[in-house]
């Protein structure tokens, strides 16, 4: 006998609109093939008039009382995004013992802790697999399929609007201005683009993958991060000829009880894995003690991509006898056990104007060597009047000591253009 499963769906707009389709077109071969007849019994928009939806309009609402409340809803699927209403409408959902599915990486990543606990309290579910990197199954990969595993590294790309900037500004040389001017015409990028190309959407994602990888939580607020505004196709070029590929990384590394957590533009060697992922893609390699090295990539957006994984978890919580909770320290704050650092150790790219004269060089290479940060490369390519444009790639060094070079420069031989941080997915 099919068990017949009633949502309730908290905002409809492409991916709610996305889901419906999917459960229509799925709906039969699910119910053959599970014995799970998933029904939608009410969607919740701004305005009806306005809705960009093709769910009936008879189950639509402007009410969420009428999806909190309605004692025949067992799944909220919370499709409405940003911090509030969405946040205490899921935490209403899953205190009155609904199961909540969602895809909205800002509310659980800024209220993880009071959703779990609405949730442990009444025994409800919470899910979240499209919160980060789309139809990419890396939830459940961390929470489950690696659980006995030690992570210790994260490095993602999370973000498909800014890998789609930099993937043209390095193909076509153009301006990050002009790329994303075209983006939003495309309807790539959003009317206003500081979520994405500011590094937020990225460090929300970042919170959430490393809490579960780590094992404790780690929240937005400690997160370093710095989007994609500055980067010019300038320091993209220089890059490439030296062999790298310049992408926005959400990178988390833990050794011990220090753990490192950054949004930034990074460059990888042009062999690495996540150099080769273009456009809007998504990515997260990972590196464990048992697992080694390991990539997942796909859609990171889209209606039916997002859909997909949002089905997958809404028919996982459908056939839960009991819901399961990820094994990581769920505290309000970033876990106390843990040191987030702001020192960390990685190689420099560092793009500089200097004064064309002897000694120059090697006064810079003083200022570097008394901090402890050796060169690996330096590469002078032309001038510009009277300056030599110079570009230095450091061997590993620490942020701090890095920072203090830049500072103590003197600026009659040398102003620093850039400093792009270069990893190589190693510890
Ligand atoms: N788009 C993607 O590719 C993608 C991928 C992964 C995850 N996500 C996440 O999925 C979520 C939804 O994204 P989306 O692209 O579907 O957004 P969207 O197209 O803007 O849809 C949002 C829906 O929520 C409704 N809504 C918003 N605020 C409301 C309020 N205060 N009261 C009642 N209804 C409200 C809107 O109603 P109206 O239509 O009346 O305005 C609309 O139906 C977000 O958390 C997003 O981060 C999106």
């Amino acid at each position: 006998m099919a068990k017949v499963v009633h949502l309730g769906f908290l905002g409809c707009g492409n991916i709610g609109g996305g889901v419906w389709k999917l459960l229509d077109a799925m709906h039969d071969e699910i119910l053959q093939r599970d014995g799970l007849d998933i029904r939608v019994e009410r969607a919740l928009v701004k305005s009806i008039p306005e809705a960009r939806t093709d769910v009936p309009a008879e189950i639509l609402t402007e009410s969420a009382a009428d999806v909190l409340e309605d004692p025949a809803v067992e799944i909220v699927c919370e499709f409405m995004g940003g911090e509030q209403p969405a946040a205490s409408f899921m935490e209403r959902a899953l205190r009155a013992g609904k199961t909540v599915v969602t895809a909205n990486k800002m509310a659980l990543a800024l209220h993880w802790h009071e959703l779990q606990a609405a949730a442990d309290q009444t025994g409800a579910g919470l899910y979240y697999e499209a919160s980060v990197g789309g139809v990419i199954p890396i939830i459940r990969s961390l929470t489950v399929s690696l659980e006995a595993d030690r992570i210790h590294r994260i490095m993602g790309i999370v973000n498909g609007t800014t890998n789609y900037i930099l993937t043209r500004m390095a193909r076509e040389g153009a301006s990050y201005a002009d790329v994303l001017a075209d983006a939003q015409r495309l309807g790539l990028a959003e009317p206003n683009p500081a979520a994405d190309v500011e590094g937020f959407d990225a460090a929300y994602k970042l919170s959430i993958l490393s809490s579960i990888a780590f094992h404790s939580r780690v929240t937005v607020d400690r997160i370093y991060r710095e989007g994609i505004t500055g980067v010019t196709p300038e320091d993209i070029a220089f890059g490439r000829e030296m062999g790298y590929t310049l992408k926005l990384l959400a990178i988390g590394k833990r050794s011990g009880n220090t753990v490192e957590v950054r949004v930034h533009p990074t460059f990888l060697p042009d062999s690495h894995p996540l150099a080769r992922v273009d456009g809007s893609l998504n990515a997260i390699f990972l590196h464990g003690d048992f697992c080694k090295d390991m990539m997942l990539q796909g859609r990171g957006a889209g209606d039916m991509p997002t859909a997909s994984a949002i089905c997958g978890d809404i028919l996982f919580a459908a056939r839960a006898v009991r819901h399961t909770v990820p094994s990581f320290r769920n505290t309000a704050e970033t876990d106390p056990a843990l040191t987030v650092t702001d020192d960390w150790s990685t190689r420099y790219f560092i793009r500089m104007k200097v004064t064309d004269a002897p000694g120059v060089l090697a006064r810079i290479a003083d200022v570097f060597g008394q901090r402890d940060i050796s060169l690996a490369a330096v590469m002078q390519k032309g001038s510009e009047g009277e300056k030599a444009r110079l570009v230095l790639i450091t061997h590993k060094a620490r942020e701090r000591a890095v920072r203090e070079a830049i500072a103590a420069l003197d600026p009659a031989i040398a102003q620093v253009v850039s400093c792009i941080r270069v990893e190589n997915g190693e510890a």
